[in-house]
């Protein structure tokens, strides 16, 4: 087998966040993945850096009175400083605001206009005119135009779930200012995907690059299946251009407008990789550009489309090689649940290190994951107990039981009998690469831990340290301690993606570093054997339990609003217009049977100036007919179909146009301002409303 080229990055960090534990599963699994291709003896390099560019570093900047280089500086340096604490080794760590960057942007641009697939084009934006920018969808909220939820972000509904863009929102507001954004056209440089569907087609479909279950999303989402009756989709134009100001690099032919952050980014991996090639006389080409180099990305399945259809299309158009493989992870859950500021969960790396060793994360990581797209589950009792016994009790237990015996001293000059161990574990050694290799981390631990538990066993049935006391069993001591010590050694090859460190203790152990995948595969003989040093600790819950309370944060009430200040300045006017009534009991709230219910016919009444006559249905066939006064407000077409409030056992009254049963529950003033109460997907007519 000749050797690989390969070269890999992870994702680029944003730059105005710091590293969390959810990061930490992409940085570990990549890292993993890389040590294991150079312990293979495979050249490869790892290259990331920070993503500087965008709106959110712009207003950081501004909050905090800086400049955007100094936060970005600052931040490259704490993410830095946590990416080495964890052994995540990189061969460069670039910036995506770095003159290599630009450098690259331009040629890139200037390949895809001369490609002809660059349209120009007049798009409207909302611009915050107390902040003076331009504001992305994220930073717009507003009411949901589909289903009037308030204070829903610009790009999607949360209650919903319908997408639109952020001048359909009802009442829009800066989150930043909370001024209402101003709509503005201004031309924008979009990139025709469509016109590169059939390669994009091939690529993403050959079952060579991504995930089956990657590659299937995309037909089913963007491509389409030009075998099928629905035929292929059209992909959509992609807009690249931001106008100013907009923190990122100008267009050099489309003066006071920017490359979009997700231009200019994953061009960071190849700036980062022209760092390290003028740092070490190495070739870009031979990287960039070459058919004997693979490329490999490892990113989180929020980012893939960014990686699978608008990266692919910028290199195959600019003559770059496409890569290997797009390697997508799922995302970090903490005991089962999103991880949440306010329950402690979201744990930084650097509050992370103030309580617990890197390794233990790195080894669970590993353990939990799979080839798939999967989320990661931290269960913060697994994470105790999987530590204290796979690790400490299991594999580091083998050297600490056994080492202390042939301190001092040296292995046997010859590799004893040991039953058959060490060449069953030299058999397994392919498997476990090949797990590695498919990025199945979780069976790779798992075999090398069933290895560990025949070397325990073994250790077990043979007691050195009751045969110590016997001085005439002092060889048999030291077979037994050679065999175990070996056997210790195989797995700390085994696990050295893993755990770096570990690796590096049983190097010094036993005066044999390990340096190839092939140090597994021939027992040491005769070398010296150092004094025995702690190489691992158990752990406590209550060490977790302190660093999760080291990480509540009081959230606002809105989670993921990017500003802690309600931006809607909601007046007094309502409530002075018709103030509160007296306090009542529970007892007499139960009296009003509220109900969910559907509008299933609406009809206008003629003679009446105001109302509407609704039948609503509380499912089973049971209906109530109800006069509503909401006819400036809503047109009848538009109401049937959805779910309402109503006052189901309100006594039924003659009116001059029928029998009104009930009421529907509504706010507002009158007249075209009245708002009927709407209620959340997955209610059903009939549920009563407590
Ligand atoms: N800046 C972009 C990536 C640009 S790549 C050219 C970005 N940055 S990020 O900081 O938000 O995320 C970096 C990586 O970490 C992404 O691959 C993302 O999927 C991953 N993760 C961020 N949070 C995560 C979890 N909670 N769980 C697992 N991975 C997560 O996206
Ligand atoms: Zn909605």
């Amino acid at each position: 087998m000749t050797d690989r080229r390969i070269l890999v990055t992870a994702a680029l960090p944003y730059a105005n966040g710091q590293i969390h534990i959810g990061h930490l599963v992409e940085y570990i699994q990549t890292d993993i993945w890389v040590r294991f291709q150079k312990l293979r003896g495979n050249r490869t390099v790892f290259f990331c850096a920070d993503d500087t560019h965008g709106t959110a570093i712009m207003i950081r900047a501004r909050e905090e009175g800086r400049t955007e280089e100094e936060v970005i500086a600052e931040m490259s340096e704490a993410h830095q400083r946590d990416f080495a604490a964890f052994g995540i080794e990189f061969d460069n760590y670039g910036s995506t605001n770095s003159p290599e960057n630009r450098e690259l942007c331009n040629g890139i641009w200037k390949s895809i206009r001369e490609a002809g697939l660059v349209k120009e084009e007049d798009r409207r934006d909302l611009y915050d005119p107390e902040a003076n920018l331009f504001l992305p969808d994220r930073f717009v909220r507003g009411t949901c135009p589909n289903c009037h939820a308030v204070n829903q972000p610009g790009d999607n509904c949360s209650k919903c779930g319908s997408t639109y863009s952020p001048p359909e929102l009802i009442d829009p507001r800066s989150v930043i200012s909370g001024a209402v954004p101003e709509a503005k056209m201004m031309p924008h440089a979009l990139i025709e995907l469509e016109r590169l569907h059939d390669f994009l087609e091939e690529w993403s479909q050959s079952g060579k690059h991504l995930q089956p279950e990657v590659a299937n999303n995309l037909r089913g989402q963007f491509l389409g299946d030009p075998d099928s009756e629905d035929g292929a989709k059209e992909l959509r134009d992609w807009d690249v251009s931001r106008p100013m100001p907009y923190f990122g690099f100008e267009i050099p032919d489309f003066k006071g407008n920017g490359w979009y952050v997700w231009f200019d980014a994953p061009i960071g991996y190849m700036a980062s990789t022209k760092q390290w090639c003028d740092r070490t006389g190495e070739n870009f080409d031979d990287w960039w550009k070459s058919d004997d180099a693979e490329i490999h990305h490892f990113i989180g399945k929020d980012i893939t489309y960014f990686h699978t259809l608008f990266w692919p299309g910028m290199l195959k158009t600019a003559g770059f090689s496409l890569p290997e493989k797009v390697h997508i992870h799922g995302f970090l859950r903490v005991d089962g649940e999103k991880m949440s500021k306010s329950q402690g969960t979201f744990i930084m790396a650097s509050t992370y290190l103030n309580h617990l060793e890197p390794d233990y994360l790195r080894y669970f990581y590993a353990s939990k994951l799979g080839p798939g797209l999967g989320d990661i589950d931290l269960n913060l009792e697994e994470f105790v107990n999987r530590v204290n016994s796979h690790l400490v009790g299991n594999i580091v237990n083998l050297a600490s039981r056994s080492a202390k015996f042939v301190s001092g001293g040296t292995l046997c000059e010859e590799y004893p009998d040991d039953g058959g161990l060490f060449t069953a574990a030299v058999a397994k050694a392919d498997q476990i690469a090949e797990f590695y290799e498919q990025c199945d981390f979780a069976s790779a631990t798992l075999e090398i831990l069933q290895l560990a538990d025949e070397a325990n066993r073994f250790i077990n049935d043979r007691a050195p340290w009751k045969l110590k006391k016997d001085p005439e069993k002092a060889e048999e001591v030291r077979q037994i301690c050679s065999i175990v010590l070996n056997l210790f050694r195989q797995l700390a090859v085994f696990l050295q993606p893993v755990l770096p460190k570990l690796a590096e203790q049983a190097g010094e152990l036993l005066n044999a570093p390990i340096s190839n995948w092939d140090d597994a595969k021939t027992p040491l003989t005769g070398t010296p054997v150092s004094e025995f040093k702690h190489m691992m600790q158990r752990i406590t819950k209550a060490q977790v339990d302190t660093m999760v309370d080291e990480s509540v944060v009081e959230e606002p009430a809105d989670e993921g609003s990017a500003d802690n200040e309600s931006p809607w300045n909601d007046g007094p006017e309502a409530l002075e217009a018709e103030p509160m009534t007296e306090e009542c009991t529970i007892d007499d709230f139960v009296k009003v049977d509220l109900r969910v219910a559907r509008v299933i016919e609406a009809k206008d009444v003629p003679e009446a100036n105001k109302l509407l006559n609704l039948t609503l249905s509380l499912g089973g066939g049971e209906t109530r007919n109800v006069f509503a006064g909401i006819k400036a407000a809503y047109k009848p077409e538009d109401l049937v179909g959805r779910l309402v409030v109503c006052v189901a056992n309100l006594k039924p009254r003659q009116m001059k146009f029928g029998l009104s049963e009930g009421m529907v529950c509504a706010s507002g003033p009158g007249k075209a301002d009245v708002f009927l109460l709407d209620v959340d997907d997955g209610a059903v007519p009939g549920q009563r409303v407590h």
